[in-house]
């Protein structure tokens, strides 16, 4: 119920704002030539949904995801119906939207995480809507009274946006007496008391937060929202590829594509439990990139065409060992 004041609230400042504006004007004392009166309501109006279609289309760019960028539709709609009703004085429901991101490294969760944030900004539902990504390290301290402080240091800088813990099952590790426990206590704590102000997005592996939820029997049901990031296809895998590259002004060769495809579906086969996805693929383009300028460098003509495509040989010394390394490096 408090958090729907909220939106009343931001509103009616904003509508306040205008009607001050508004009796402040001094009436012109010749007569102008009438210009057309600039609806101030509109042109607030207009920047948050030009915002909100900004975002609509960064998300909608991201490959696949499909439930993920439904769910986001739905958060967003669901958010602009509460305000509405609020209008018509209709009862609305809390808004929780803390959040629980489960996949495998490179699925997009931070992505996705930074994206919600700024829309959720553009809703005000978060008065800035910017994102701190944590670790346990961040967040859990060595000696009585530290991981309060520590605790205390991030949800600080997060206030107005998202605080974002990365594999947050590490939080339980320790078990009781660990200071982990200490952390998610004033976590929690700052869920209940900040509740308008900060909204917590807990990631991780899918086992290992259903693990974790199960180690505190109160923590699921604060977070209602839970999304899951899927293991990338191995055309999806492709597809961001292309894109990747599109946005650094490159393009692969036919032959580089087919290299690449049959790279990752070996990955894909092989199995292994610390397969990024994505992140993957950004590394090995980045690794391609590195090795076409190294192709290129001591020549002395080049065409535009040649500084654009990369080719199968830039992404032919691919081994398992360096992407692993550069994996450990991310
Ligand atoms: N669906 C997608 N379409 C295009 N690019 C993507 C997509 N998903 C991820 N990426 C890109 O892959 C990289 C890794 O993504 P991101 O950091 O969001 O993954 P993550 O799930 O947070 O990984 P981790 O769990 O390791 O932190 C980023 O460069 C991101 O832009
Ligand atoms: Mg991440």
């Amino acid at each position: 119920m408090k958090q729907t004041t909220r939106f009343s609230l931001t509103y009616s400042l904003e509508d306040k704002k205008l009607k001050q504006s508004r009796e402040n004007r001094t009436e012109p004392t010749t007569q102008a030539p009438s210009i057309p009166e600039v609806n101030k309501e509109t042109v607030y109006k207009t920047e948050t949904e030009e915002g909100i279609q900004r975002l609509v289309g960064e998300l909608e760019q991201l490959v696949g995801l499909g439930k993920v960028k439904e769910l986001v539709k739905e958060i967003r709609a669901y958010v602009e119906i509460c305000r509405r009703r609020e209008q018509f004085r209709l009862r609305n429901d809390s808004l929780v939207l803390h959040m629980i991101f489960k996949g495998n490294p490179g699925t997009g969760k931070t992505t996705v995480a930074r994206i919600l944030g700024k829309m959720l900004a553009e809703l005000k539902v978060l008065p800035k809507g910017h994102l701190i990504e944590v670790e346990r390290a961040d967040l859990v301290g060595e000696y009585i009274g530290h991981t309060a402080q520590k605790c205390r240091e991030q949800l600080k800088k997060a206030m107005g946006g998202i605080l974002f813990i990365d594999e947050a099952y590490s939080l339980a590790r320790g078990g009781e007496k660990d200071f982990g426990k200490e952390a998610i206590d004033t976590l929690v704590k700052a869920m209940e008391d900040h509740k308008n102000d900060i909204i917590l997005i807990l990631a991780g592996y899918e086992r290992e937060m259903e693990k974790f939820l199960r180690t505190n029997p109160g923590l699921r049901s604060r977070f209602p929202i839970h999304l899951q990031f899927p293991d990338y296809s191995c055309e999806e895998l492709l597809e961001i590829a292309h894109k990747m590259v599109a946005e650094r002004q490159y393009k692969l060769t036919i032959g580089a594509a087919e290299f690449l495809g049959e790279y990752l579906q070996e990955q894909l086969e092989s199995n292994k439990t610390n397969f990024s996805n994505a992140r993957l693929v950004r590394n090995l383009i980045e690794k391609a990139i590195r090795r076409q300028a190294l192709r290129l460098v001591n020549r002395h003509i080049y065409s535009r065409e040649e500084l654009i495509m990369l080719t199968r040989e830039d992404f032919s010394q691919l081994d398992e060992e360096e992407s692993e390394f550069k994996l450990w490096q991310a």
